[in-house]
């Protein structure tokens, strides 16, 4: 096998470790220096890939993916449609959202964004929180990410619902289904999360309309993409005081412009994109899991549908 490592912001060197070891005789070309003929490529390793590339390789048998969300480079429209593509999921990633998911639903179930402001006011006071059980939790987006986020929350004690477009069944976690299911997924959670993929369907989803369905007091976090939230909806919401809080770690546009109002909104939380990183040497071993199958003349696991966008 040949794969084409691709991802020009990466550093391909522990990816030619764990690959080259988990994968006997892999012969790894980092792109574009060690290509020189696009031909003799099996698989590409991308990340982020130049629209337009994929398509210049005439024999590849699989795309592999070192993100989990795949949006982007179904943008390209020259992107090869007959060739499968494997997502990433890894399961420290899948724990490391998780962490960041719990964290912030405990940073505002417990008002540690009220205690720092009441520190910079040398103000000693206590405020009452409800029981877990009473915070109601919503997750948009029960695949490997939020499925993992709702089984944890809910075994912290709070009420935990998710959102999906196909029937999941978690313990303890009631599942609310497509279009009909999200109004009175909204009405029912005091603290979102959103894990969504961007797809068409979930493109602007968190707008006006779907915010003013939260409980007044609601907090958002949105660990997914930035795409998801129409942002001025959202700035008019914590403006408004509907909407108490926001975490956030996606944008439209990363890194987030220096003259977007996010960076200086008092009820935004914001982290630069860090809510989980593909790690080389777990992440290394899920794409060489998928290689071998690849190589075997099997498809890899977790293959993006087309038609639904992830
Ligand atoms: C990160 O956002 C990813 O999709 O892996």
């Amino acid at each position: 096998m040949i794969i084409a490592f691709i991802n020009e912001k990466g550093d391909p060197a522990p990816w030619r470790e764990v690959l080259t070891e988990e994968v006997p005789g892999l012969d790894f070309r980092v792109w574009p220096d060690e290509v020189t003929d696009p031909a003799e490529i099996d698989i590409a390793v991308v990340a982020l890939p130049p629209p337009g590339l994929l398509k210049t390789f005439p024999n590849l048998k699989a795309i592999l993916s070192m993100w989990a969300g795949v949006e982007s480079m179904l943008l390209d429209p020259d992107l090869p449609r007959d060739v499968p593509i494997g997502r990433l999921v890894d399961r420290a990633m899948t724990r490391d959202m998780m962490h960041h998911a719990v964290h912030w639903v405990l940073h505002y179930h417990r008002d540690a964004h009220r205690y720092a402001e009441q520190q910079r006011h040398g103000k000693w006071k206590s405020i009452p929180y409800p029981e877990a059980a009473e915070r109601r939790v919503g997750i948009m987006g029960l695949g490997a990410l939020g499925g993992a986020a709702a089984r944890a929350l809910s075994d912290l004690g709070f009420t935990v619902a998710g959102w999906a477009n196909n029937p999941k069944s978690i313990d303890d976690v009631e599942v609310f289904l497509g279009t009909d299911g999200l109004i009175p997924f909204l009405q029912r959670t005091d603290i979102l999360v959103s894990l969504l993929p961007l797809t068409p369907a979930t493109e602007g989803l968190i707008n006006r309309t779907t915010l003013a369905h939260l409980p007044k007091g609601a907090f958002i976090i949105n660990a997914g993409r930035g795409a998801s939230v129409i942002d001025e909806d959202l700035i008019e919401s914590l403006d408004s005081g509907h909407i108490a809080r926001a975490s956030l770690d996606v944008f439209h546009t990363e890194p987030l412009p220096a003259d977007n109002p996010y960076w200086n909104h008092s009820k935004v939380d914001l982290t630069p994109h860090v809510a989980s990183h593909t790690t080389p040497r777990t992440a290394g071993r899920e794409v060489a899991q998928d290689i071998r199958l690849v190589a075997a003349g099997k498809k890899p696991r977790n293959l993006v549908k087309l038609d639904r966008g992830y």
